[in-house]
């Protein structure tokens, strides 16, 4: 069942929230893939119910061109969710009706997690995130709401924005799944053809490459030796690459004790610009 207002998914969760039966969330932006099914079974395992919401959120993109392209197919994903076994309910509201009218951000201070990598890359997008997490946080009252490892730096600012908001949800992260050749799925993956494919298996082989040399080798030489595999490949333009600390953000330059870190970059391939990123110690 597809509901497009707020007060009807309302009522149709009332008797979830009468009997206080759980009340799993996905939120998703569509174009929905295996990663995001991944994230639909293990909500369905954990609670009575999953809201699945798909909606593609404008405040959070920071390119218009971006925004336009970004793939659309609403009863696609609704049959690919119904293979999923469980129940569910998907929440697709317009932009209007979800903002009130006001389709526009709330200004965030997540301690410093925002300015790292994608926050400086895209600006103002994980104030976009933020906003429209909040309000769906706000009108589903979920029990648990579950995010991909594949947006790291969005599911740290995920578990700090229930934290600013007092929000009483269990936030879950869950691994990134790939395709055989590595490749992390993404809704974008959709926009390149099959040359395009195998070129962006690069991003997948260069964090396994990082994480191989960690032990032995400096952040620096990392880093360098990463940024020359997308010199060798101009095909693929690599905007950032990172070695950062996974609980602050804070990208490093010098390998601490005790500290766990992980590696992310973000490139293009011809216009479509993809992330990824993975554990190194
Ligand atoms: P979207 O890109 O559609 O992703 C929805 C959720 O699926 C996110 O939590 C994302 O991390 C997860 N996901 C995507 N690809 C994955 C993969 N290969 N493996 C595991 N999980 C994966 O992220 C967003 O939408 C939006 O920012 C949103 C949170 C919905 C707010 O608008």
């Amino acid at each position: 069942m597809v509901y497009h207002h707020t007060e009807d998914i309302q009522k149709a969760l009332l008797p979830y929230r009468k009997k206080n039966r759980s009340i799993g969330l996905v939120p998703t932006m569509g174009a929905l893939h295996q990663g995001h099914l991944e994230l639909i079974a293990q909500s369905q395992v954990e609670n009575a119910i999953t809201v699945v919401t798909i909606f593609v959120n404008p405040t959070q993109f920071d390119n218009a061109g971006d925004l336009k392209k970004y793939p659309r197919s609403l009863s696609k994903d609704v049959a690919m969710i119904e293979t999923v076994p469980g129940n569910f309910i998907v929440f697709n509201p317009s932009p209007e009706h979800l903002y009130e009218g006001n389709v526009s951000s709330k200004s965030y201070d997540f301690g410093g997690l925002e300015t790292e990598m994608e926050g400086t890359h895209r600006t103002g997008h994980f104030d976009g995130v933020g906003t429209v997490l909040n309000l769906f946080f706000r009108a589903l009252k979920p029990t648990r709401a579950y995010f991909g490892e594949k947006d790291f730096q969005q599911l740290q600012i995920v578990k700090k924005l229930v934290e600013i908001e007092a929000l009483p949800v269990e936030i879950v992260g869950c691994s990134i799944v790939r395709e055989t050749s590595g490749l992390a799925m993404s809704s974008r993956n959709k926009r390149l053809n099959e040359a395009q494919l195998e070129k962006a298996t690069l991003l997948h082989k260069t964090l396994v490459g990082a994480s191989e040399q960690f032990e032995t080798h400096s952040i620096e030489a990392i880093k360098k030796w990463a940024v020359a595999q997308f010199e060798k490949n101009p095909d693929v333009r690599l905007e950032y690459f990172e070695i950062a600390e996974t609980n602050t953000l804070k990208t490093a330059s010098e390998k601490k004790k005790n500290t766990s870190y992980r590696a992310f970059l973000a490139a293009f391939v011809g216009p479509v610009r993809l992330i990824d990123n993975m554990a190194l110690n």
